[in-house]
């Protein structure tokens, strides 16, 4: 089997990695992919948001299943383009239509759904500018700090905490105006959750899923969870918080209600859902949903799926995922991100990356994997970055009765490599998975 995965980030690296340790896989191809995927298989030029690009790569290279790996074609309506065209009919595809990526295009969307389904959610209220002295008046009657969210998608960046009133009344004046452009001509105002945060993903055809391994992001820059927001600077998996009793909190008050939700709402899904809740004491809530899968998590929960991806992953698009079992490693995962210096602001591009084999290894079979996120290949050859978050180290270390082990085994081996990667300017946040250590001693 012929599998493309789109997209070209550590991500769609990992999801290619584990794809192509199936049994059944003969290639692996991505759009546009990176030097890591083309270790893997074969990297084809062109833009997954482009329908006409994808059209050609897949009837080219007969391939038989295609698997999204950002967001934005999905909301953009790649897999209804692709259903609609009588030439892909019988290929697979992993991904939703717009009508259910809208989840993750639509924060408005997605905060009315979890309503309409009883989902638990913060708090909201939705805005246009036409709205403002209503959006003031619920902003009032909130406490600090107070939650702005541009509804459409705004590259990550379209949510703001603010800690004043003043600040919040600014922020939405100017989100209203045009601060994110058409994304935020609609703002969603929320309840601010306090907690602790944890990615659960599922891969589901819209009847049954697999709830994969979940993970912890570290979204600031600075260690101690300090600066600005990034993309994500680590993650690790499992996380302790996230026994059988919250699984079934999960899984009874958000995952079954958001799949049957979907369904009387006659939204077809077939394809990740990444949930982003917040624990609040115990209890899961919703801050946000996604269509896609997470980065860097899926660097970490790749490598602890023990079963064959990518049968699941032809189930997913086939709809038979009920007969799917996943199985799960006894190992756990901690990624650390080596991004630019200067990310994420600005930041140089094209500085030699050398270092460590395992990085140019195409096996990755070995306790750590580098998995590439930003990098390319100068014409002459030589790894260079090529964007801000440059590599995502994972490590695998057996999962011990001591938590304090386990992620001990995992940053001495993550850190070892990612010391011995070198670029200008590299750096990475020195604390993954240290707040996990404490948190289970606090227990
Ligand atoms: P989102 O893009 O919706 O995931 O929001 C980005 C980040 O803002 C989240 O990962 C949370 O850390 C934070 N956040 C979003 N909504 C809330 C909320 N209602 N309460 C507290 N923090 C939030
Ligand atoms: N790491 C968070 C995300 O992928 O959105």
């Amino acid at each position: 089997m012929k599998a493309l995965v789109l997209g070209g980030g550590g991500r769609e690296h990992a999801i290619a990695w584990k794809i192509r340790q199936s049994w059944d896989c003969d290639a692996v191809f991505a759009m546009p992919g990176n030097p890591g995927t083309a270790q893997l298989g074969k990297n084809l030029a062109g833009n997954p948001g482009d329908f006409i690009q994808v059209r050609q790569a897949v009837l080219d290279n007969s391939i038989d299943i295609v698997v999204v790996g950002p967001e934005e074609p999905l909301v953009k309506g790649l897999r209804d383009r692709f259903e609609e065209d009588p030439a892909l009919k019988g290929v697979m595809f992993v991904g939703p239509g717009s009508a259910g990526a809208a989840l993750e295009g639509s924060k408005q969307f997605a905060k009315e759904f979890m309503r309409r389904h009883g989902i638990p959610t913060a708090a909201f209220g939705s805005f246009t500018s036409d709205r403002i002295a209503e959006a003031k008046d619920f902003l009032k009657s909130l406490k600090p700090p107070y939650v702005l969210k541009a509804d459409g998608l705004a590259g990550g960046k379209g949510v703001l905490i603010c800690s004043s009133l003043e600040e919040a009344f600014s922020e939405l004046e100017q989100m209203l105006g045009g601060k994110f452009g058409k994304a935020s001509s609609t703002v969603v105002i929320e309840e601010f959750l306090s907690g602790i945060e944890v990615s659960v993903f599922i891969l589901t055809d819209g009847k049954s899923y697999l709830l994969l391994p979940e993970a912890k992001d570290y979204k600031r820059i600075g260690d101690g969870d300090t600066g600005l927001n990034t993309g994500g600077m680590g993650a690790v998996s499992p996380v302790p918080f996230v026994d059988e009793e919250f699984k079934g909190k999960v899984a009874g008050r958000i995952i079954e209600p958001t799949l049957k939700g979907l369904s009387e709402e006659g939204i077809p899904y077939n394809g990740f859902i990444f949930l982003g809740l917040m624990n609040c004491g115990g209890d899961p809530y919703v801050i946000e949903y996604n269509v896609r899968m997470g980065d860097p998590e899926t660097e970490a929960v790749m490598t602890r799926i023990d079963s064959d991806l990518l049968s699941h992953l032809c189930a997913c698009a086939k709809g038979t995922l009920g007969e799917e079992k996943l199985e799960i490693s006894d190992e756990a995962a901690l990624t650390v991100m080596c991004v630019s210096g200067g990310y994420p602001g600005s930041y140089p591009k094209g500085k030699a990356i050398t270092g460590d084999p395992v990085l140019f290894s195409n096996s990755y079979s070995g306790p750590v994997k580098v998995f590439h996120s930003g990098t390319a290949e100068s014409q002459e050859g030589i790894l260079t970055t090529s964007g801000g978050r440059v590599l995502a180290v994972t490590a695998n270390s057996p999962l011990e009765k001591s938590v304090k082990r386990t992620i001990e085994e995992g940053r001495s081996l993550a850190y070892g490599i990612a010391e011995r990667i070198s670029f200008e300017g590299k750096y990475f946040r020195k604390d993954i998975g240290l707040d996990i250590i404490r948190y289970t001693e606090e227990k």
